[in-house]
């Protein structure tokens, strides 16, 4: 199966309106997204003291959380490839005082850090957003070392995560914009896709896993209030407060078929692919 195209400078353009909210809303998603970090880190192997590169690291995880695995004698070399969305995660690098981490632009297709510089590559929910996802596991095979490991999160399909199938669905026809496109966050949604290709750019060991997850947040609770701001950023720029008003009704109306008691009953489903870079 190929994978739907994308344009990089649409990419670009998409995460630079969305960057702003990213940064406002990253203590709150990274508490959602605690859960996510722990099978990635376990899948990377991240030990005490590595030199680790994480990719599309956006504001904030797992990055801080690997720079507080590898501790004060280890590296954590956060990157993105837009400044804008490393606001956040440098403002909170530095509330935490972690020394350890460092922060850098850099596109994951063409990396300025040498041969062999690493001990681990990891990088959620960002290889979804490059045109040429080979190319990109060439560039963090090479930046590894000879036997260093990485590991890749990325999205099941759309309608497994039920925040993502809502939001979207509800927010669309909100905003008029038609039926619900190929998103790129969701273009390594089947399964194999990620693992064929981490095998296309050279490395061992290839295993892809998938990962699915039960959440029970409280009724009422506008869990997914975050989300709606990361995602429609653009549109939601000089909406009046009654149009705001009714679009967070809507989605609450949409959620509301998943409530059961006092809290509703999603579900997420996300895929990590390992590999090694032969000795
Ligand atoms: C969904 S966010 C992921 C952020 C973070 N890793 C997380 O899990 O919350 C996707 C990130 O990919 C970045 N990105 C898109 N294309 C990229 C590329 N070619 N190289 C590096 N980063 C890229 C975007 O700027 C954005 O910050």
């Amino acid at each position: 199966m190929a994978l739907s195209p994308v344009d990089k400078d649409d990419v670009a353009r998409n995460w630079t309106a969305r960057a702003p909210a990213w940064n406002k809303w990253a203590e709150r998603v990274e508490k959602m997204a605690r859960r996510f970090n722990e099978p990635l880190i376990e899948a990377a192997s991240i030990e005490p003291g590595m030199q680790v590169l994480d990719l599309a690291s956006g504001a904030g995880e797992p990055a801080l959380t690997i720079a507080r695995a590898v501790g004060a004698d280890g590296h954590l070399t956060a990157t993105d490839l837009l400044d804008d969305m490393l606001e956040g995660m440098r403002r909170r690098a530095a509330d935490a005082g972690l020394s350890q981490l460092s922060c850098e632009v850099a596109d994951m297709e063409a990396l300025g850090f040498p041969d062999g510089r690493f001990d681990r590559v990891t990088c959620r929910f960002g290889i979804m957003f490059v045109p040429d996802p080979v190319q990109a596991f060439r560039e963090a095979l090479r930046v590894l070392k000879p036997g260093g490991r990485t590991a890749w999160m990325v999205w099941g399909p759309m309608q497994d995560t039920t925040l993502f199938d809502v939001i979207q669905h509800e927010a669309r026809a909100f905003f008029d914009l038609g039926p619900v496109p190929d998103l790129p966050q969701f273009r390594f949604g089947s399964g194999g896709l990620l693992a064929d290709m981490m095998s296309e750019a050279g490395f061992a060991d290839v295993e892809e896993q998938e990962l699915k997850f039960d959440a029970s947040p409280p009724a009422g609770s506008k869990f997914w209030e975050a989300n709606v701001e990361m995602s429609f950023a653009e549109e939601l720029a000089g909406l009046d407060a009654d149009r705001r008003a009714a679009l967070d009704d809507r989605i609450e109306q949409g959620f509301a078929r998943y409530l059961d008691g006092d809290r509703y009953r999603v579900k997420a489903h996300v895929r990590i692919g390992t590999g090694v870079k032969p000795s």
